[in-house]
Parts: structure tokens; sequence; C-alpha cells
């Protein structure tokens, strides 16, 4: 069959799926087992039509799919791919651009380029960082990191990228206590063991304490990277980055801030106050993937020092030929080389929602945050664990008598049985609780409410009302 006929099919499928998005199970319906048989068999010994791989390949995934784009999933942080920004990927996907240097492709090269200079307006960054396009946030604390480690380095007398980390002068890092876990992933890459990192205490909500920084800050001699938090992946909390900022500066140190989804409070006049400080720090993490609500995969990094950010991360060779017109080149800036021009979905979804859309988003978003806590905490079995300042909620089932942590699991696993809403659990300074992560542009309140009632319901089953 045609190739056409694939991509109609495709396109057939993807319409139809879209539009079941409200309604389709939040949960995947089918079993490890049911997917293997589904999906697998020998490999073919030949050709098989490709409209006919496309259809079989979509009814063997489709029980397997959890509908992350759907209004009621509220897992992980995850946002729910704006239409433009679909639509956006489907032409990146037929365009099939390999956007690592501007004559490979001019189109995505400058896309990228007027992203990035919308992205530090919208995110209230100096105009001058440099801007790299990543998979996620984890490869942003990479880059950026990798950006940290050379200029301190680099300011020692010492060339990382020449002569290694054997030998080279001691980097301290000092993370807060309730550091992401791929900051920590990021550092292992560059070379600072787990062992090696400072935790600086936090609070009840999973802030940095200033004071208990400053200490650890004041005891170290040489180069130092503070790595700081806006929004903590449990509740939400942002580190008080303007009083960080202010012992960083003070000791020389690089603080990088880890801000996933927390930056995207920037966008926002309501919000910004959280980060404010923000525009001091010397580099940034944040992903589109989560709460600008563009597709899988798509990371940000941001870094005040361009030179650094640029020499830790570039590559030359002869056949890796460079404009002479000196464009931005895409991959001077991130660790890949090959790499997918994820930068048109961003593209698409800034210049779709404008400064105000954005903001929107994000407001929506904490306000439905708020509002579920306020419907949970109305049932007497329920503890709302965290201070609701951003869209992130943790509730925890605590009955009149009984273990409240099995109790809180055993209503999370009614709540997944009952697939209205899918939110996953975790733990919260020693308790177990149900994560819950307002990040889509499309739910609505009586998402949330129905949402809420299954949590209620779940919550009486325990006999705890
Ligand atoms: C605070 C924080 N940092 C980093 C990450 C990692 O992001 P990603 O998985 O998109 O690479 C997350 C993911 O939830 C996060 O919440």
């Amino acid at each position: 069959m045609a190739e056409q006929d694939a991509l109609d099919h495709a396109i057939d499928l993807a319409r139809a799926y879209a539009a079941s998005r409200r309604d389709r199970p939040v949960w995947a319906t089918a079993t490890l087992q049911g997917l293997r048989e589904a999906l697998g068999g020998p490999l073919p010994s030949t050709a098989v039509d490709p409209a006919a791989v496309i259809d079989a390949l979509a009814r063997a995934a489709e029980p397997g799919l959890v509908t992350t784009t759907g209004p009621r999933y509220f897992g992980f942080v995850t946002g729910g791919a704006l239409p433009v920004t679909v639509a956006a990927e489907w032409l990146t996907a037929v365009w099939d651009q390999p956007a690592s240097l501007y004559v490979m492709s001019p189109a995505a090269a400058v896309v990228e380029e007027v992203a990035a200079a919308w992205l530090l307006d919208l995110l209230g960054l100096p105009p001058a960082c440099s801007v790299g396009f990543v998979t996620g946030c984890h490869m942003a604390n990479v880059t950026a990191l990798a950006a940290a480690r050379h200029e301190l380095l680099r300011a020692a007398g010492w060339d990382v990228e020449a002569d290694g980390l054997q030998g080279a002068p001691r980097i301290h890092v000092v993370v807060g206590d309730e550091v992401h876990v791929s900051v920590i992933g990021a550092l292992r890459m560059l070379g600072f063991g787990s062992r090696q990192i400072v935790r600086a205490a936090a609070d009840d909500q999973g802030r940095m304490k200033p004071d208990a920084l400053a200490a650890i800050l004041d005891a170290l001699h040489g180069p130092a990277i503070v790595c700081a938090q806006a929004g903590n992946v449990n509740s939400g909390a942002f580190d008080p980055l303007d009083a960080i900022a202010d012992l960083t500066r003070r000791h020389q140190a690089w603080l990088h801030v880890d801000g996933a989804f927390g930056l995207w409070a920037s966008a926002s006049d309501a919000l910004k106050h959280h980060v404010r400080g923000i525009e001091r720090a010397d580099s940034c993490a944040t992903d589109a993937h989560k709460w600008l609500n563009v597709p899988y995969d798509s990371g940000l990094v941001f870094v005040a020092h361009p030179a650094a950010h640029r020499a830790a991360m570039s590559l030359a060779a002869a056949y890796l030929v460079r404009s002479p017109e000196e464009p931005r080149e895409p991959m001077d800036w991130v660790p890949e080389s090959s790499r997918r021009a994820r930068g048109f979905a961003v593209y698409a979804a800034l210049r779709s929602l404008g400064r105000s859309g954005v903001a929107d988003l994000v407001e929506r978003c904490c306000r439905l945050a708020r509002r579920f806590a306020d419907r949970l905490r109305q049932e007497p079995s329920i503890e709302i664990l965290n201070e609701v300042v951003l869209n992130q909620v943790l509730v925890r089932v605590v009955p009149a008598e009984g273990d409240a942590d099995a109790a809180t699991q055993a209503a999370l696993r009614l709540v997944q049985d009952e697939r209205v809403c899918w939110l996953g659990g975790s733990r919260w300074h020693g308790m177990e609780a149900m994560r819950i992560s307002v990040s889509n542009w499309s739910t609505t309140d009586q998402d949330i409410d129905r949402s809420a009632d299954s949590i209620i319901r779940a919550a009486r089953r325990q006999g705890t009302a």
C-alpha cells in the first residue's frame, strides 16, 4: 500500500484518539501479558504493508495507553499537549529536521532562536541568557550544571573539557534537603558523587532554609554550586530564591535553580512573587512538557553565562559545518548532536497562547488545585498535607482508628480501580500520601469535582467516615 495510505490512516486514528481524550479510560486497561501478546511475536521475515502496520500498532497499543492528555490525569507533573503543539509536532515529524546545525535546518534553528527570546521575556530572565532545548528538566539540569562546572573550574585555572575532573580543584555542591532526584542524577553524571553533596535543611513545606545554607557556605572554602528549587515535586513549595541569591552572591557560588514546573509561576503576575530572585540565578532548568503543555519530550535550560554554556556543550569536527553568517547553532547549547526539532512545538505553544494565555493556564491550574483541596478538606477523614501554593496537592486518609498509611494506600488503590482520574502515591515526611498535580490546559471545575468525589468515596470505603 502507498505511503500516503499509512499517513492518512494514522491521521484518522490520531483524530479519533484526540476526540476521545475527555471520555476514554484514564487508566490503561490492558495487562502486561496482554500487551506482550498483542504487540509481540517474531520479527516479520518480509515487509508488511505500512497502513496495516499502523492499524495493528494502534489497535494493540491503545488499551495500553494512559490518557495523559485527558483532563482528569493528575499523575506526576504532566501537561496535556495543547492541540496546537500536537499539530506542530505532526509537522515536525513530517519535516524530519535534525536540529543540530543551521545548515541542516535553517527554519528549526531560527525557530529556536525566536522561542528562546520569547521564553526569556516571558519568564523574566536576563535577555542575554543562552537557552538550550533538551529532552526534559533532567537533561536541563545536566546541561546547566556542566556549564557551572566549566565556569567554576575555569575561574580556578582548570580546563575541565581538556583535562577532565581527575586532579581538578574540588567543587563543593550544596542542595536543599528536598532536592529533586534528577539534580542528584545530573550531578552524578558530571562526576559529583551523591555522598559528596551537602544537604541544607528544609522546612515543613520542603523549602531550603537560608540560615542552614548560610552556615554551610560559611564553612566551605573554594568554588561551590548551590542547587535551589522552584516547585517541590510533592508540595509545590518554592525555595526562597532571593535570600539564597544573596548568599550565593556573597560566597561567589554558582546558583542553579531547578524549576521543572515552578519556573512557570514567573509568567503570572499573581504568582511571580514565588520566584523573586530568579533573575539572579546563574542557571535554571524547566520543562515545556509540564506546564507549557507541549508534548513529550521538551525541556529547557537557561544559562546566564553563555560562554560557559557553549564551552561545556559544543563540539567541533570538520564535517560539522557552521554557517558563515554565524546564526545560533542549536547543538552548541545541548548535550546531543543529532536531535529532534523540538523548538517548533514550543514556538507554537508560545505563539498561540501569548503572554496572557500562559498566565491564564498557570493560574487556572492553581485555582483548580485549591478547589480540589477545598473539596477534599470537607471530608473528615481526609487531610491535606501541604500548603497549596501552586498546582500540587498531597492527600492523606486519616481513619478514626487504625493506620493512616495503610488507609491512604488502600484508598489510592480504590481510586485507581474506579478509574475516574489518575493519581499516584508518594511519601511526604514519612507519611504515605496521594499526590495530585493539576497541570492540564483542559481540566475543568467539573473534572475536579468528579475526581474529588472519587477520592472521597474511596476514603469513606475505608470505614472512616
Ligand atoms: C522539580 C523537578 N525537577 C526535575 C524533574 C525532572 O524532569 P523530567 O522528568 O522532565 O526530566 C522533575 C520531574 O517531575 C521535577 O519535578
